[in-house]
Protein backbone atom coordinates (compact mmCIF):
# COMPACT_ATOMS: atom_id res chain seq x y z
CA UNK A 1 0.00 0.00 0.00
CA UNK A 2 1.49 3.22 -1.23
CA UNK A 3 2.85 5.33 2.21
CA UNK A 4 0.32 7.80 2.08
CA UNK A 5 -2.03 5.80 2.43
CA UNK A 6 -0.54 4.25 5.28
CA UNK A 7 -0.27 7.30 7.08
CA UNK A 8 -3.52 8.81 6.16
CA UNK A 9 -4.84 5.29 7.88
CA UNK A 10 -2.41 5.51 10.74
CA UNK A 11 -3.64 9.31 11.42
CA UNK A 12 -7.33 8.90 11.07
CA UNK A 13 -6.81 5.49 13.82
CA UNK A 14 -5.16 7.69 16.41
CA UNK A 15 -7.54 10.91 15.68
CA UNK A 16 -10.28 8.43 16.67
CA UNK A 17 -8.92 5.91 18.82
CA UNK A 18 -6.89 8.46 21.14
CA UNK A 19 -9.79 10.22 23.49
CA UNK A 20 -11.16 6.28 24.60
CA UNK A 21 -7.23 5.25 24.97
CA UNK A 22 -6.53 7.97 27.20
CA UNK A 23 -9.67 7.83 29.64
CA UNK A 24 -8.42 3.97 30.22
CA UNK A 25 -7.40 3.70 33.63
CA UNK A 26 -5.20 1.09 33.09
CA UNK A 27 -3.13 3.37 31.12
CA UNK A 28 0.16 3.79 32.63
CA UNK A 29 1.33 7.62 34.67
CA UNK A 30 4.46 7.30 33.30
CA UNK A 31 5.80 4.32 31.35
CA UNK A 32 5.58 4.32 27.12
CA UNK A 33 2.82 3.30 26.00
CA UNK A 34 0.94 3.34 22.23
CA UNK A 35 -1.28 5.95 21.74
CA UNK A 36 -3.64 3.61 20.15
CA UNK A 37 -3.48 0.12 18.30
CA UNK A 38 -0.75 -2.69 19.55
CA UNK A 39 2.90 -2.10 20.86
CA UNK A 40 5.36 -4.48 20.95
CA UNK A 41 9.12 -4.56 20.69
CA UNK A 42 11.68 -1.73 21.63
CA UNK A 43 13.56 -0.82 18.49
CA UNK A 44 16.47 1.63 17.40
CA UNK A 45 17.61 2.48 21.41
CA UNK A 46 20.27 4.89 20.97
CA UNK A 47 21.84 8.11 22.35
CA UNK A 48 22.23 10.45 19.33
CA UNK A 49 23.64 13.78 19.48
CA UNK A 50 22.63 13.56 23.47
CA UNK A 51 18.87 12.81 23.10
CA UNK A 52 17.70 9.19 23.43
CA UNK A 53 15.72 8.05 20.77
CA UNK A 54 13.34 4.99 21.21
CA UNK A 55 11.49 3.36 18.21
CA UNK A 56 9.15 0.58 18.53
CA UNK A 57 7.23 -2.23 16.91
CA UNK A 58 3.34 -0.78 16.36
CA UNK A 59 -0.11 -1.22 14.58
CA UNK A 60 -1.28 1.71 15.09
CA UNK A 61 -4.62 -0.15 12.90
CA UNK A 62 -5.73 -2.31 15.30
CA UNK A 63 -5.18 -4.06 18.67
CA UNK A 64 -3.21 -7.11 16.63
CA UNK A 65 -0.27 -8.35 15.23
CA UNK A 66 0.47 -7.38 11.46
CA UNK A 67 2.00 -5.38 8.99
CA UNK A 68 4.35 -3.36 11.74
CA UNK A 69 5.09 0.43 11.77
CA UNK A 70 7.79 1.63 13.97
CA UNK A 71 6.86 4.59 15.76
CA UNK A 72 9.03 7.14 17.33
CA UNK A 73 9.75 8.62 20.83
CA UNK A 74 12.93 10.76 22.13
CA UNK A 75 13.85 12.01 25.47
CA UNK A 76 16.56 13.97 26.87
CA UNK A 77 16.37 12.60 30.45
CA UNK A 78 14.48 9.03 29.86
CA UNK A 79 11.90 9.88 32.09
CA UNK A 80 9.88 12.87 30.37
CA UNK A 81 9.25 11.27 26.34
CA UNK A 82 7.78 12.89 23.68
CA UNK A 83 6.63 12.09 20.29
CA UNK A 84 8.29 12.23 17.15
CA UNK A 85 7.32 12.02 13.48
CA UNK A 86 6.65 8.03 12.70
CA UNK A 87 10.44 5.71 11.82
CA UNK A 88 8.89 3.72 8.98
CA UNK A 89 5.50 2.62 7.73
CA UNK A 90 5.48 -1.12 5.53
CA UNK A 91 4.94 0.15 2.52
CA UNK A 92 7.43 -1.20 0.15
CA UNK A 93 7.04 -4.99 -1.61
CA UNK A 94 10.10 -5.78 0.56
CA UNK A 95 8.18 -4.78 3.77
CA UNK A 96 4.82 -5.42 2.81
CA UNK A 97 3.98 -7.46 6.27
CA UNK A 98 5.70 -5.60 8.35
CA UNK A 99 8.72 -3.11 9.46
CA UNK A 100 10.14 -5.54 12.19
CA UNK A 101 12.68 -5.33 14.80
CA UNK A 102 15.62 -3.69 14.11
CA UNK A 103 18.26 -1.34 15.63
CA UNK A 104 19.64 1.60 15.34
CA UNK A 105 23.46 3.02 14.49
CA UNK A 106 25.24 6.54 14.26
CA UNK A 107 27.08 6.63 11.13
CA UNK A 108 28.83 9.31 10.49
CA UNK A 109 26.54 11.80 12.29
CA UNK A 110 23.80 10.00 10.70
CA UNK A 111 21.66 7.84 12.41
CA UNK A 112 20.58 5.12 10.44
CA UNK A 113 18.08 2.34 10.90
CA UNK A 114 18.54 -1.21 10.36
CA UNK A 115 15.57 -3.15 10.23
CA UNK A 116 13.89 -6.56 8.80
CA UNK A 117 11.26 -6.13 6.09
CA UNK A 118 9.21 -9.08 6.65
CA UNK A 119 7.31 -10.07 3.84
CA UNK A 120 4.48 -13.25 3.59
CA UNK A 121 3.55 -15.12 0.51
CA UNK A 122 0.04 -15.83 -0.25
CA UNK A 123 0.81 -19.27 -0.28
CA UNK A 124 1.83 -19.33 2.95
CA UNK A 125 5.77 -19.32 2.19
CA UNK A 126 7.76 -15.54 3.96
CA UNK A 127 10.81 -14.42 3.17
CA UNK A 128 12.73 -11.22 5.13
CA UNK A 129 15.44 -8.22 4.04
CA UNK A 130 17.37 -6.85 6.38
CA UNK A 131 16.88 -3.33 4.92
CA UNK A 132 18.25 0.20 6.01
CA UNK A 133 17.24 3.77 6.52
CA UNK A 134 19.04 7.44 7.10
CA UNK A 135 17.31 10.51 8.69
CA UNK A 136 17.17 13.29 6.27
CA UNK A 137 17.68 16.97 7.25
CA UNK A 138 13.86 17.13 8.02
CA UNK A 139 13.98 14.49 10.85
CA UNK A 140 11.99 11.76 8.55
CA UNK A 141 14.14 8.22 7.42
CA UNK A 142 14.84 7.91 4.08
CA UNK A 143 14.66 3.89 3.13
CA UNK A 144 17.41 2.43 1.19
CA UNK A 145 15.73 -0.25 0.74
CA UNK A 146 17.47 -4.39 1.31
CA UNK A 147 21.03 -5.05 1.96
CA UNK A 148 20.72 -8.83 2.72
CA UNK A 149 18.60 -10.97 1.39
CA UNK A 150 17.81 -14.69 3.42
CA UNK A 151 21.20 -16.47 3.71
CA UNK A 152 21.18 -19.97 2.61
CA UNK A 153 20.41 -22.66 4.71
CA UNK A 154 17.98 -20.69 6.49
CA UNK A 155 13.66 -20.54 6.28
CA UNK A 156 11.67 -17.19 6.25
CA UNK A 157 12.61 -16.75 9.63
CA UNK A 158 15.81 -14.45 9.95
CA UNK A 159 14.87 -11.21 11.50
CA UNK A 160 15.67 -8.28 14.26
CA UNK A 161 19.27 -6.97 13.35
CA UNK A 162 21.39 -5.67 15.87
CA UNK A 163 24.17 -3.65 14.79
CA UNK A 164 27.23 -2.01 16.32
CA UNK A 165 31.32 -1.05 15.47
CA UNK A 166 34.20 -2.40 16.86
CA UNK A 167 37.80 -2.41 15.24
CA UNK A 168 36.26 0.01 12.54
CA UNK A 169 34.15 -2.75 11.31
CA UNK A 170 30.08 -3.18 11.58
CA UNK A 171 28.91 -6.10 13.17
CA UNK A 172 25.51 -7.48 12.97
CA UNK A 173 23.77 -10.03 15.09
CA UNK A 174 20.54 -11.60 13.33
CA UNK A 175 17.81 -14.46 14.80
CA UNK A 176 17.50 -16.96 12.91
CA UNK A 177 15.64 -20.61 12.26
CA UNK A 178 17.65 -22.67 9.66
CA UNK A 179 16.63 -25.41 7.76
CA UNK A 180 16.08 -28.24 10.81
CA UNK A 181 13.61 -25.94 12.33
CA UNK A 182 16.72 -25.04 14.87
CA UNK A 183 17.27 -21.48 16.62
CA UNK A 184 20.71 -19.62 15.71
CA UNK A 185 22.37 -16.24 16.29
CA UNK A 186 24.20 -15.49 13.18
CA UNK A 187 27.31 -12.58 13.03
CA UNK A 188 27.92 -10.69 10.06
CA UNK A 189 30.47 -7.45 9.05
CA UNK A 190 30.42 -4.83 6.59
CA UNK A 191 32.74 -2.30 6.05
CA UNK A 192 29.52 0.08 5.16
CA UNK A 193 26.46 -0.83 5.91
CA UNK A 194 25.33 -1.75 2.76
CA UNK A 195 27.32 -4.97 1.76
CA UNK A 196 27.45 -7.66 4.11
CA UNK A 197 29.58 -11.14 4.85
CA UNK A 198 27.76 -14.19 6.89
CA UNK A 199 30.59 -14.68 9.03
CA UNK A 200 28.88 -17.99 10.84
CA UNK A 201 26.22 -18.89 13.33
CA UNK A 202 27.60 -17.75 17.23
CA UNK A 203 25.40 -19.55 19.05
CA UNK A 204 21.67 -21.41 18.93
CA UNK A 205 19.95 -24.38 19.70
CA UNK A 206 22.39 -27.78 19.25
CA UNK A 207 25.64 -25.08 18.68
CA UNK A 208 28.36 -24.71 21.09
CA UNK A 209 26.85 -27.92 23.27
CA UNK A 210 23.61 -26.42 24.16
CA UNK A 211 21.44 -29.29 22.87
CA UNK A 212 18.43 -28.81 21.51
CA UNK A 213 17.20 -25.09 22.36
CA UNK A 214 14.59 -24.20 20.74
CA UNK A 215 13.00 -23.65 17.18
CA UNK A 216 13.32 -19.86 16.36
CA UNK A 217 15.79 -17.05 18.32
CA UNK A 218 14.24 -13.96 18.15
CA UNK A 219 16.08 -10.22 19.04
CA UNK A 220 19.45 -10.87 19.69
CA UNK A 221 21.99 -8.12 21.05
CA UNK A 222 25.29 -8.39 22.08
CA UNK A 223 27.51 -6.39 24.05
CA UNK A 224 30.47 -5.78 25.55
CA UNK A 225 30.43 -5.11 29.26
CA UNK A 226 33.14 -5.20 31.55
CA UNK A 227 35.06 -8.15 30.26
CA UNK A 228 32.24 -10.09 28.91
CA UNK A 229 30.71 -10.79 26.19
CA UNK A 230 27.12 -10.78 26.97
CA UNK A 231 24.13 -12.13 24.30
CA UNK A 232 20.79 -11.60 24.99
CA UNK A 233 18.34 -13.26 22.58
CA UNK A 234 15.17 -14.75 22.54
CA UNK A 235 14.79 -18.64 22.33
CA UNK A 236 11.45 -19.86 21.33
CA UNK A 237 10.22 -23.34 22.10
CA UNK A 238 11.79 -24.40 25.20
CA UNK A 239 9.81 -26.54 27.22
CA UNK A 240 8.29 -25.26 30.32
CA UNK A 241 10.26 -26.86 33.42
CA UNK A 242 8.50 -26.99 37.23
CA UNK A 243 11.04 -23.46 38.20
CA UNK A 244 11.93 -21.67 34.86
CA UNK A 245 10.69 -21.36 31.73
CA UNK A 246 7.22 -20.88 32.60
CA UNK A 247 6.66 -18.13 29.74
CA UNK A 248 5.39 -19.06 26.67
CA UNK A 249 8.37 -17.50 25.14
CA UNK A 250 12.14 -16.64 27.05
CA UNK A 251 14.06 -13.84 27.44
CA UNK A 252 17.74 -14.29 28.42
CA UNK A 253 21.27 -13.82 27.92
CA UNK A 254 24.88 -15.92 28.01
CA UNK A 255 28.20 -14.26 28.86
CA UNK A 256 30.99 -15.22 27.33
CA UNK A 257 33.89 -14.00 24.62
CA UNK A 258 33.49 -13.57 21.30
CA UNK A 259 36.75 -14.00 19.00
CA UNK A 260 35.74 -12.16 16.20
CA UNK A 261 38.82 -13.16 13.98
CA UNK A 262 37.57 -16.76 14.62
CA UNK A 263 33.37 -16.52 14.40
CA UNK A 264 33.70 -18.44 18.20
CA UNK A 265 31.69 -17.31 20.78
CA UNK A 266 32.20 -19.17 23.91
CA UNK A 267 29.72 -18.90 26.49
CA UNK A 268 28.27 -20.43 29.56
CA UNK A 269 24.78 -20.95 31.11
CA UNK A 270 21.61 -19.42 29.67
CA UNK A 271 19.95 -17.09 32.34
CA UNK A 272 16.51 -15.59 31.97
CA UNK A 273 16.41 -12.03 32.21
CA UNK A 274 13.03 -11.74 34.31
CA UNK A 275 11.02 -13.82 36.02
CA UNK A 276 7.92 -12.49 35.87
CA UNK A 277 4.62 -12.88 33.37
CA UNK A 278 5.60 -10.22 30.69
CA UNK A 279 9.39 -9.56 29.50
CA UNK A 280 10.07 -9.94 26.33
CA UNK A 281 12.50 -8.77 23.43
CA UNK A 282 14.77 -6.12 25.61
CA UNK A 283 17.35 -4.09 23.63
CA UNK A 284 20.19 -2.56 25.15
CA UNK A 285 22.16 0.74 23.64
CA UNK A 286 25.58 2.36 25.49
CA UNK A 287 24.80 6.01 26.84
CA UNK A 288 27.32 8.88 26.56
CA UNK A 289 28.28 8.27 30.05
CA UNK A 290 29.34 4.58 29.50
CA UNK A 291 25.89 3.05 31.20
CA UNK A 292 24.53 0.16 29.25
CA UNK A 293 20.79 0.53 29.37
CA UNK A 294 17.99 -1.85 28.64
CA UNK A 295 14.15 -1.37 28.10
CA UNK A 296 12.25 -4.13 27.88
CA UNK A 297 8.71 -5.00 26.19
CA UNK A 298 6.10 -6.00 29.38
CA UNK A 299 3.92 -7.98 26.84
CA UNK A 300 4.83 -11.67 25.32
CA UNK A 301 3.24 -12.34 21.32
CA UNK A 302 1.63 -16.07 23.07
CA UNK A 303 -2.09 -14.79 21.75
CA UNK A 304 -3.36 -14.74 25.75
CA UNK A 305 -2.01 -10.88 25.52
CA UNK A 306 -5.62 -10.37 23.84
CA UNK A 307 -7.57 -10.99 27.08
CA UNK A 308 -5.62 -8.06 28.49
CA UNK A 309 -8.55 -5.47 29.00
CA UNK A 310 -7.15 -2.49 27.57
CA UNK A 311 -7.64 -3.78 24.34
CA UNK A 312 -11.35 -2.46 24.87
CA UNK A 313 -10.19 0.65 25.29
CA UNK A 314 -8.14 0.34 21.68
CA UNK A 315 -4.44 0.20 23.25
CA UNK A 316 -2.35 -2.94 24.46
CA UNK A 317 1.20 -2.99 25.89
CA UNK A 318 4.11 -0.88 27.34
CA UNK A 319 7.51 -0.82 27.80
CA UNK A 320 9.30 -1.66 31.08
CA UNK A 321 11.04 1.31 32.65
CA UNK A 322 14.42 1.87 31.47
CA UNK A 323 16.97 -0.34 33.24
CA UNK A 324 20.98 0.17 34.01
CA UNK A 325 22.48 -3.28 33.49
CA UNK A 326 25.99 -4.27 35.39
CA UNK A 327 27.90 -7.55 35.70
CA UNK A 328 28.98 -9.51 38.56
CA UNK A 329 30.42 -12.53 37.89
CA UNK A 330 28.55 -14.30 35.04
CA UNK A 331 25.51 -12.45 36.37
CA UNK A 332 23.78 -9.39 35.11
CA UNK A 333 22.11 -7.22 37.51
CA UNK A 334 19.42 -4.67 36.43
CA UNK A 335 18.40 -1.28 38.30
CA UNK A 336 16.20 1.43 37.38
CA UNK A 337 17.52 4.16 36.12
CA UNK A 338 18.21 6.71 38.43
CA UNK A 339 16.89 9.35 36.21
CA UNK A 340 13.95 7.94 37.22
CA UNK A 341 14.21 8.87 40.87
CA UNK A 342 12.81 12.31 39.52
CA UNK A 343 9.48 11.19 39.75
CA UNK A 344 9.51 10.32 43.60
CA UNK A 345 6.79 12.63 45.77
CA UNK A 346 6.79 13.15 49.29
CA UNK A 347 8.53 9.66 51.12
CA UNK A 348 6.52 7.61 54.31
CA UNK A 349 8.06 5.03 56.16
CA UNK A 350 7.30 2.55 57.74
CA UNK A 351 8.35 0.46 60.19
CA UNK A 352 7.04 -3.18 62.03
CA UNK A 353 5.97 -6.54 61.58
CA UNK A 354 3.98 -7.42 58.00
CA UNK A 355 0.42 -8.01 58.98
CA UNK A 356 0.24 -4.76 61.41
CA UNK A 357 1.34 -2.33 58.62
CA UNK A 358 -1.77 -0.28 56.80
CA UNK A 359 -2.21 -0.70 53.33
CA UNK A 360 -0.46 1.64 50.81
CA UNK A 361 -1.36 3.16 47.68
CA UNK A 362 0.36 1.52 44.42
CA UNK A 363 -1.82 3.51 41.75
CA UNK A 364 1.66 5.13 40.74
CA UNK A 365 4.04 4.59 43.47
CA UNK A 366 7.62 3.08 44.59
CA UNK A 367 8.21 0.82 47.01
CA UNK A 368 11.68 0.05 48.81
CA UNK A 369 11.60 -2.25 51.50
CA UNK A 370 14.26 -4.99 53.66
CA UNK A 371 12.33 -8.08 55.02
CA UNK A 372 13.39 -10.71 57.45
CA UNK A 373 10.90 -13.76 57.79
CA UNK A 374 7.77 -14.82 55.63
CA UNK A 375 5.13 -12.67 54.18
CA UNK A 376 3.15 -11.83 51.14
CA UNK A 377 2.01 -9.18 49.45
CA UNK A 378 -1.98 -8.50 47.75
CA UNK A 379 -1.26 -6.31 44.82
CA UNK A 380 -5.52 -5.08 44.93
CA UNK A 381 -5.92 -8.54 45.47
CA UNK A 382 -5.43 -9.27 41.66
CA UNK A 383 -1.52 -10.74 41.85
CA UNK A 384 -0.04 -12.38 44.78
CA UNK A 385 3.48 -12.21 46.05
CA UNK A 386 4.96 -14.39 48.80
CA UNK A 387 7.81 -14.20 50.06
CA UNK A 388 9.58 -17.22 52.31
CA UNK A 389 13.05 -19.23 52.81
CA UNK A 390 12.85 -20.57 49.76
CA UNK A 391 12.60 -17.23 47.74
CA UNK A 392 9.66 -15.58 45.85
CA UNK A 393 6.17 -16.99 44.31
CA UNK A 394 4.73 -14.83 41.81
CA UNK A 395 0.70 -15.63 40.90
CA UNK A 396 -2.07 -14.34 39.28
CA UNK A 397 -5.54 -15.82 37.78
CA UNK A 398 -4.72 -16.60 33.51
CA UNK A 399 -6.85 -13.70 32.26
CA UNK A 400 -8.01 -15.82 29.30
CA UNK A 401 -8.26 -19.38 31.23
CA UNK A 402 -9.34 -17.88 34.48
CA UNK A 403 -6.45 -20.77 36.18
CA UNK A 404 -3.59 -19.83 38.30
CA UNK A 405 -0.53 -19.34 37.07
CA UNK A 406 3.07 -19.17 39.02
CA UNK A 407 6.58 -18.02 38.59
CA UNK A 408 9.43 -18.25 40.62
CA UNK A 409 12.36 -17.16 41.88
CA UNK A 410 14.39 -19.30 44.07
CA UNK A 411 17.09 -17.23 46.73
CA UNK A 412 17.37 -15.40 50.05
CA UNK A 413 15.06 -12.40 49.39
CA UNK A 414 16.82 -9.55 51.55
CA UNK A 415 15.47 -6.00 50.01
CA UNK A 416 12.97 -5.38 47.09
CA UNK A 417 12.34 -2.88 45.10
CA UNK A 418 8.80 -2.19 43.51
CA UNK A 419 7.84 -0.02 40.80
CA UNK A 420 3.84 0.07 40.09
CA UNK A 421 2.15 2.06 37.45
CA UNK A 422 -1.75 1.52 37.41
CA UNK A 423 -1.75 -2.02 35.52
CA UNK A 424 2.15 -2.89 35.83
CA UNK A 425 4.20 -4.06 38.58
CA UNK A 426 8.15 -4.51 38.20
CA UNK A 427 9.91 -6.29 41.18
CA UNK A 428 13.71 -6.04 41.57
CA UNK A 429 14.83 -8.43 44.14
CA UNK A 430 18.12 -7.66 46.29
CA UNK A 431 18.98 -4.37 44.47
CA UNK A 432 18.32 -6.28 40.93
CA UNK A 433 19.95 -9.28 41.55
CA UNK A 434 16.53 -10.01 39.86
CA UNK A 435 13.78 -8.66 38.63
CA UNK A 436 9.99 -9.65 38.29
CA UNK A 437 8.01 -7.76 35.52
CA UNK A 438 4.21 -8.27 34.85
CA UNK A 439 0.87 -6.29 33.89
CA UNK A 440 -2.34 -6.57 36.07
CA UNK A 441 -5.42 -5.13 35.73
CA UNK A 442 -6.97 -3.58 39.32
CA UNK A 443 -9.83 -2.30 40.41
CA UNK A 444 -9.32 2.27 40.64
CA UNK A 445 -7.21 3.15 43.32
CA UNK A 446 -5.18 -0.12 43.88
CA UNK A 447 -3.74 -0.90 47.33
CA UNK A 448 -0.83 -3.33 48.64
CA UNK A 449 -1.87 -5.39 51.51
CA UNK A 450 0.95 -6.96 53.47
CA UNK A 451 0.40 -10.13 55.53
CA UNK A 452 2.75 -12.70 57.36
CA UNK A 453 5.09 -12.11 60.36
CA UNK A 454 7.86 -11.01 58.45
CA UNK A 455 9.79 -7.76 60.01
CA UNK A 456 9.57 -4.97 57.95
CA UNK A 457 11.19 -1.31 57.02
CA UNK A 458 9.61 0.54 53.87
CA UNK A 459 9.92 3.48 52.21
CA UNK A 460 7.05 4.44 49.72
CA UNK A 461 6.90 7.34 47.66
CA UNK A 462 3.94 8.64 45.36
CA UNK A 463 5.10 8.88 41.52
CA UNK A 464 4.40 11.57 39.28
CA UNK A 465 2.28 11.49 36.18
CA UNK A 466 4.48 12.29 33.27
CA UNK A 467 2.52 12.37 29.91
CA UNK A 468 4.29 12.22 26.23
CA UNK A 469 4.47 15.33 24.80
C1 LIG B 1 9.46 -10.26 18.74
C2 LIG B 1 9.11 -10.21 17.26
C3 LIG B 1 10.34 -10.01 16.39
C4 LIG B 1 9.78 -9.37 15.16
C5 LIG B 1 8.69 -8.48 15.74
C6 LIG B 1 7.49 -8.32 14.87
O1 LIG B 1 8.37 -9.90 19.55
O2 LIG B 1 8.41 -11.37 16.87
O3 LIG B 1 11.06 -11.19 16.14
O4 LIG B 1 10.73 -8.63 14.47
O5 LIG B 1 8.31 -9.08 16.96
O6 LIG B 1 6.62 -7.38 15.41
Amino acid sequence: MSESRLLNQALRAVLSGQPRAAADRHRPAWHLAPTVGLMNDPNGFIQFNGRYVLCYQWNPLACAHGAKFWGQWSSADLVHWRHEPLALAPAEEYESHGCYSGSAVDNQGVLTLVYTGNVKFADGGRTAWQCLAEQQSDGSFRKLGPVLALPEGYTGHVRDPKVWQHDGQWYMVLGAQDQQLQGKVLLLRSADLHDWTLLGEIAGSRVNGLGDFGYMWECPDLFTLDDSDVLLVCPQGLPAEQYRWRNTFQSGYFCGTLDYPGVQYRHGDFHELDHGFEFYAPQTTLADDGRRLLIGWMGIPDGDEFAQPTREHGWMHTMTCPRELTLHGDRLRQRPVRELQQLRGQETQLRGIAENLPAVDIGSAELELTLTGSCHFSFADTLHLSADRHGLTLRRHNLRSGEEETRYWHGEVRQLRILCDRSSVEIFINDGDAVMSSRYFPQPEPRLRLTGNAQITLRHWRLQQCVIE
